[in-house]
């Protein structure tokens, strides 16, 4: 275990999603058990024109203290800036340093920090002398694996808390992510990538010795993965439709078209769920959206009985 301090509130998270973190989900994770989450990912340069158009995606007073503000750009100057303005936010304050998209990259933010080392040093430098809880959220490289370097540069630079993705920026999501990576424990360790079940967090677990994992599309229409136990059928339901009650809540009539990111996770491995899927993507309506599900639920559940008797 980790030398330093862990600000953390447990070992397995819901990681960083743009899209996808936002405040419903995040509150469907924690309700299942996931034990910290984070924003999805903010740009320093756009809190420091103007805080009040990234109101939506900060963490909300019920949520305060599970949840990290991750913030992206590439001046370290802006970035200290940007942190001051938001730690008081959320836990903690999380530099994104390992987004490998290309309008990301080309700014010289996300996984481009990773391609000169010492300037991702003067980036944790800034931010450190003013932030009070400080994570950086990596992969292992920029082109190949050196994760070392990155560990040793984080850790000189005094961050908090790392979390790994193991895979090099280039291979963005290709390959296999690694789950054993260089960790001499030095500060809490958590690592990212390709976890979709509970034998899955316990083998990533194992595997690098870490403090503990944060899981990202394994949770999208999963949030029992956090939790102890298989849903039942009700069960089921009952979260899809509080899922889109809260989306409902949050984006008015326009959470219908962001409930879709979810739909083939809550559906996944159920009888015809191809056919359903097609017919709920089109859906514009809460309300038929809902019925929909209901619908849909009852005639598995109907036959799941015929099957039992
Ligand atoms: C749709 C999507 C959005 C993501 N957005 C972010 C982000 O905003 N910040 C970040 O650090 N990582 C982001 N990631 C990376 C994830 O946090 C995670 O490290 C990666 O998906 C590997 O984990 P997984 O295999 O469990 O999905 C994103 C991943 C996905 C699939």
């Amino acid at each position: 275990m980790a030398v330093k301090e862990n600000f953390l509130p447990g070992k397995v998270g819901l990681a960083p999603m743009a899209g996808v973190t936002d405040y419903p989900f995040r509150k469907i994770c924690f309700e299942h058990g996931a034990q910290f989450g984070f924003t999805e990912m903010i740009s320093a340069k756009s809190v420091l024109l103007n805080i009040s158009v990234n109101e939506v995606y900060f963490p909300r007073e019920d949520e305060k203290y599970l949840v990290g503000v991750q913030l992206f750009g590439a001046d370290p100057v802006e970035l200290a800036e940007a942190a001051a303005l938001v730690q008081e936010r959320g836990l903690w304050v999380d530099l994104n340093a390992g987004c490998p998209v290309a309008k990301v990259v080309k700014r010289g933010a996300g996984s481009a920090l990773l391609k000169d080392i010492g300037h991702l040093k003067m980036v944790v430098r800034e931010m450190r002398k003013v932030v009070k809880r400080l994570s950086v959220k990596t992969r292992i490289g920029w082109e190949k694996d050196e994760f070392e370097k990155i560990y040793d540069a984080l850790v000189s630079e005094g961050v908090d808390v790392i979390f790994v993705h193991g895979r090099t920026a280039k291979q963005m999501y290709s390959g296999k992510a690694k789950w054993d990576i260089y960790n001499p424990g030095v500060v809490p360790f958590y690592i990212s990538g390709d976890i979709y079940s509970k034998d899955d967090i316990r083998r990533a677990m194992e595997l690098s010795n870490v403090d503990g994992v944060i899981v990202a599309r394994g949770a999208i229409g999963n949030p029992w993965i956090f939790s102890d136990s298989q849903p039942s059928i009700e069960e089921r339901l009952k979260v899809i439709l509080k899922h889109i009650d809260l989306l409902y809540q949050e984006y008015g009539k326009h959470g219908v078209v962001e409930f879709r990111k979810f739909v083939a996770g809550y559906t996944k491995d159920m009888p015809h769920a191809r056919e359903f899927r097609n017919k709920v993507m089109k859906i514009t309506d809460v309300a038929e959206l809902k019925a929909a599900f209901v619908e849909y639920f009852k005639n598995i559940s109907a036959q799941h009985k015929q099957e039992v008797v």
